[in-house]
């Protein structure tokens, strides 16, 4: 099937990125947390959430605008829906870059129902002239639309329905002041521990009716990189090959020898992490190395690795960021057995 052999490749060169595969689209859906309670980790987001909840409910009134913010997988699109679900309110769902004009960014605001969500992902890449208009929709529910031409142009206002806007950012340092001060409620996504991950693999090996024992959904949980999505997707992988490599059930084995197939070492890095980090020690001597520079060595958007890769290296303590750039850390070096000579050189 051609929609294998692109999953296969996209899955092969870039696991981390989170651009859907269609054939994965449903699986995605099915397991996606849909309440609080299945919602695993991010405690203290959950329980602030809950009370804004409750007190909202308890006053008949819609939540306050909220930001989450993190990065990929860390579940922001899915704590919006389940917001949506526990307020008994719709969601409309766009992003940032969808919207190009001011126009139609007014007509989403205009078409929402009292009490609506609407859900803006990657908030902060919406164009100036559209985020303006959230401004005062933000703030007042109005919006102020320029009615005539030239000298006659003039603006009304028009009342919008009461709603919440939940944004959601892998990049809090790109939003405008004016945006982001317009947000009650700011919150970040942290990377998921290892025992949170297990509890995730195992309601999504049960929602997929694979069996897997404890040292299988470890190893796997090891490999993911505090991060849900990863997790899930390595599920459906590594049950690819225990359907066709071994018995069926996902043990340690199965689990070490999918994921090793699939370069993703025990760390949980994979190949553009190597690249990256190999290319930082070799040929910049560990660093420093501007973002730029490090991105056009091996061929990527230092916006990819500014939000995908650098987070967990740097949770890890395999990289440093200094004015000057980035560095390897003594702990990289010695995850890839490289000996740093005391001149900065290599051997
Ligand atoms: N707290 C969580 N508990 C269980 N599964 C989660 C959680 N957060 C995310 N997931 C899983 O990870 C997937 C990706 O989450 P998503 O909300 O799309 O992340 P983000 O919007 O931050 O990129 C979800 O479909 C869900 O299966
Ligand atoms: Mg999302």
């Amino acid at each position: 099937m051609a929609g294998e052999s692109v999953a296969d490749k996209s899955v092969e060169n870039r696991i981390l990125t989170t651009e859907y595969i269609q054939d994965d689209a449903h699986i995605e859906n099915s397991l996606r947390p849909k309440t609080f309670e299945t919602y695993i980790g991010q405690k203290k987001v959950k329980e602030t959430i809950k009370v804004f909840i409750e007190a909202a409910k308890m006053r008949k009134e819609q939540l306050d605008h909220v930001l989450l913010y993190g990065p990929p997988g860390l579940g922001k699109t899915t704590l919006a829906t389940i917001i949506a679900h526990e307020m008994n309110v719709n969601v409309k769902i766009t992003s940032g870059p969808a919207i190009e004009k001011p126009g139609e960014m007014a007509a989403i605001l205009n078409n929402l129902n009292p009490g609506d969500i609407l859900f803006i992902d990657e908030i902060h890449r919406l164009n100036r002239h559209v985020e303006e208009v959230l401004y005062p929709a933000m703030e007042d529910f109005a919006i102020d639309i320029l009615i005539g031409k030239g000298s006659s142009a003039r603006s009304i206002r028009l009342d919008l329905p009461k709603f919440t806007l939940i944004g959601a950012t892998t990049r809090l340092g790109l939003l405008s002041s004016p945006l982001r001060d317009r947000f009650g409620v700011i919150h970040r996504l942290e990377f998921y521990k290892e025992s949170e991950l297990i509890e995730i693999l195992n309601r999504s090996a049960q929602v997929l009716d694979v069996k897997m024992d404890k040292d299988g959904a470890s190893e796997m949980a090891r490999r993911s990189r505090g991060t849900p999505w990863l997790a899930n997707r390595f599920l459906n992988r590594v049950r690819d090959f225990a359907q066709v490599k071994y018995a069926g059930d996902i043990t340690k084995e199965v689990a070490e020898y999918a994921l090793n197939t699939l370069e993703v070492d025990p760390l949980g890095l994979d190949k553009i992490d190597r690249k990256m980090i190999l290319t930082m020690i070799e040929k910049y001597n560990g660093g420093p190395v501007g973002l730029d520079t490090l991105a056009a060595s091996i061929g990527e958007e230092s916006e990819t690795i500014e939000d995908v890769y650098e987070p967990y290296l740097m949770q890890l303590g395999m990289i440093n960021r200094t004015p000057r750039g980035r560095v390897a850390t003594d702990f990289c070096y010695k995850h890839f057995g490289i000996q740093r000579n005391s001149d900065g050189h290599n051997k």
